[in-house]
């Protein structure tokens, strides 16, 4: 990691902004003045001018019992009247809200006036189920439109959504369920996804199935989890199976349910979402968002960091609403603000490798936010893909969710930017819950690879081991110094390990798990986890968690995973298997066929996102003295490079045997 960042530091180019995009742009250099002032004052000033309070707050800020933070704590607003309604009453009802393109071709819109009225008749269908204030709700379903009317009718009537990523496993969702207590699950048939329909109402059945018995048909008894009820939306027109007394059709309830729904005010901090993510244990996290410091954040943020002219831009993020860019950059922020965006369900390679980028042509999205592992795929897919479409309406390009470099950066900007869009590369986390660290564009000379600098009214810094501010050109590790409106607010149900994880390593200050580089002109580059959490194509995984997923296969006695650099992908899961002596066999001969089930029973439990890229058997894995795996070291043995300093191993000679292992 040190030669690449070495190599980074030399990366020398410079991006100033054009006159032309400084004339008209969003933010302004005075934003970071006007902020240091006073932070929590500048926050409130944002959030009067950029939300709609029923009851305007008196307090911004109350950090009295931090870690636990409170944000406009006396003021009461609606999160879906102010994405939607809103809108409407100030005349924008036509302008278009999604535009939502399937994998296969077909195609929806909805102006502003349609989508409030889907969510005001889908807030009605939850009330009629018997969800109200602060339950909570499981929504597990492809990037449709019934994905964001879902959420923002949970978030209409005060209940709490808890979003699962599609492509998780029934078992993942259940552990979800679970901790969160569903009442009500929202899913689909099916949705499409690499050209075919992709089934999920199936986990479903599965999911709420484990631990119930069942009755003489085969179907699940009395329920034992928390979920009375089903809602499916018809999307794939798959075959599903049905219980009748808990499974409901989307569309018969919508046809069923009344137009009219007022929103009604609900406290500042009342909880809005749950978004489970991998932490460096086995556990995925609850991490608890409200509403209306996190609402300003992400408004805030939308609009100055991709320069948000609503009127005129077309804005697309290609994230799905199972990670928290979905929450925040495509549900919250952007209704927020009253842009028109573009949301795709498929992959990007359905039904051929131009999807992308015949989209924006279509769309004339003007404003394009996506992952550096897709631009580093269609980068070795060539240029020749994006060369036979007009993307001329492009004028801004975002990246998030693992560090750029600077290849992808300029390939980006030259290739799909035409030279000219200025690239903003966010830092952030599912726990911050909007951006933290990027360039404001029009604003900000541009350093490709670099996030930059701190937003204004953040206060980050890099600090070494013993606490102390690293200082320029030097690294360390990445905090947030005071607290910022859409800081997650605790883990759900466990508020010790809120404190325990985030503000124990430096009291008082929230450690955010990366790394990071000042440079000489003090600004930030990201290098990645300093914990056990993988960062695979932009979305975290934890060691742990597919650790103790290998090890409930009967044929594994021990198990290591690391998180290798990859070209592509950025970290690849590499495993380091030990099998069960009794079982052991001839292992030379099964050891393929057992990587490949093991690859398969990972994805089956945690989902297809975990399945290792490679599964390595072995016969030691290695240890210090006090058992602690040294994950450092396999790391170095899957990245191919030459081992480090091993003489904390217990046994001094295991990395010997192990790469022997690895290359018989
Ligand atoms: O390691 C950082 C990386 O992604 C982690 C957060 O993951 P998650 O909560 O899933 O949220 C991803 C989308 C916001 C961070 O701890 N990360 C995110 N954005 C960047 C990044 N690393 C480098 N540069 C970024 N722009």
């Amino acid at each position: 990691m040190n030669n690449s960042i070495d190599n980074l530091l030399h990366e020398t180019r410079r991006f100033e902004p054009s006159a032309e995009f400084r004339a008209t742009a969003v933010a302004s250099a005075d934003l970071y003045a006007r902020a240091s002032e006073d932070r929590p004052a500048f926050w409130g000033e944002q959030s009067a001018e950029l939300l709609h309070w029923h009851k305007p707050f008196t307090k911004t800020l109350d950090w009295s019992r931090a870690p636990f933070a409170t944000w406009f704590e006396d003021g009461e607003l609606n999160v879906a009247y102010n994405c939607l309604d809103r809108h409407v009453e100030a005349g924008n009802g036509d302008r278009i809200a999604l535009n939502w393109e399937g994998e296969p071709g077909d195609s929806r819109t909805f102006t502003y006036a349609e989508l409030t009225a889907e969510v005001k008749r889908a807030a009605n269908v939850l009330i009629g189920l018997g969800i109200g204030e602060g339950d909570r709700v499981a929504i597990y379903l492809p990037m449709i439109p019934e994905a964001v009317i879902s959420m923002l009718a949970v978030a209409r009537i005060g209940a709490v959504h808890s979003v699962v990523f599609g492509g998780f496993s029934a078992d993942s969702l259940r552990a979800r369920i679970d901790d969160a207590q569903a009442r009500l699950v929202i899913t689909a048939d099916g949705g499409w996804r690499r050209g075919k329909v992709s089934a999920l109402k199936p986990a479903v059945d599965a999911a709420l199935a484990i631990g119930a018995t069942l009755n003489e048909h085969g179907e699940p008894g009395p329920t034992t989890s928390s979920v009375e009820s089903v809602l499916v939306v018809r999307r794939g027109e798959n075959e599903v199976d049905w219980f009748p007394e808990r499974d409901l059709w989307w569309h018969d309830e919508m046809a069923a349910a009344g137009e009219h729904h007022e929103a009604q005010p609900f406290p500042a901090e009342s909880p809005l979402f749950i978004l489970y993510t991998s932490g460096t244990t086995g556990k995925p996290k609850g991490i608890l968002h409200t509403s209306g410091g996190y609402l300003t954040q992400a408004a805030f943020t939308h609009k100055n960091v991709f320069d948000l002219k609503p009127e005129t831009d077309v804005y697309w993020s290609t994230a799905d609403v199972g990670w928290i860019t979905g929450h925040t950059y495509v549900v919250y922020g952007p209704l927020a603000n009253g842009a028109t965006q573009v949301i795709y369900e498929g992959t990007p390679d359905a039904p051929h490798p131009g999807r992308w980028w015949e989209i924006i042509q279509k769309y004339r999205v003007s404003i394009l936010y996506a992952a550096p592992t897709a631009i580093r795929t269609f980068m070795k897919l060539g240029r020749q893909i994006p060369d036979a479409y007009d993307l001329s309406s492009l004028r801004l390009l975002g990246s998030v969710g693992e560090p750029i470099n600077p290849e992808a950066w300029i390939w980006y900007r030259d290739v799909i930017g035409a030279g000219t869009t200025p690239i903003v590369d966010t830092w952030w986390q599912t726990e911050t819950g909007a951006m933290m660290i990027s360039a404001l564009p029009g604003v900000t000379t541009l350093k490709p690879g670099s996030a930059q600098v701190p937003l204004p009214g953040l206060k980050i810094e890099v600090l070494d081991d013993a606490g102390t501010p690293v200082g320029k050109n030097a690294g360390g590790l990445l905090v947030v110094s005071e607290p910022w409106p859409a800081m997650l607010r605790g883990i759900w149900g466990d508020p010790d390990r809120y404190v325990e994880t985030y503000w124990s390593t430096f009291p008082g200050k929230y450690f955010a798990g990366d790394g990071a580089r000042l440079d000489r002109d003090g600004d930030i580059w990201l290098l990645g986890r300093v914990d056990d959490v993988m960062n695979v194509s932009g979305h975290r995984l934890s060691t742990a968690e597919i650790e103790s997923s290998l090890v409930s296969h009967p044929r594994v006695a021990e198990a290591a995973v690391v998180g290798a650099a990859d070209e592509t992908t950025g970290q690849a899961v590499v495993a380091f298997v030990i099998v069960r002596v009794e079982q052991a066999g001839d292992l030379r001969q099964e050891a393929d066929a057992l990587a490949a089930e093991l690859r398969t029973h990972v994805a089956g439990q945690i989902g297809a996102i975990a399945r290792p890229k490679q599964v390595f058997i072995v016969a030691e894995l290695p240890k210090t003295r006090s058992g602690k795996i040294m994950r450092r070291l396999l790391r170095d043995l899957a990245e191919g490079r030459e081992i480090g300093d091993t003489t904390t191993l217990a046994d001094t000679q295991v990395m010997s045997i192990i790469s022997t292992n690895i290359k018989a």
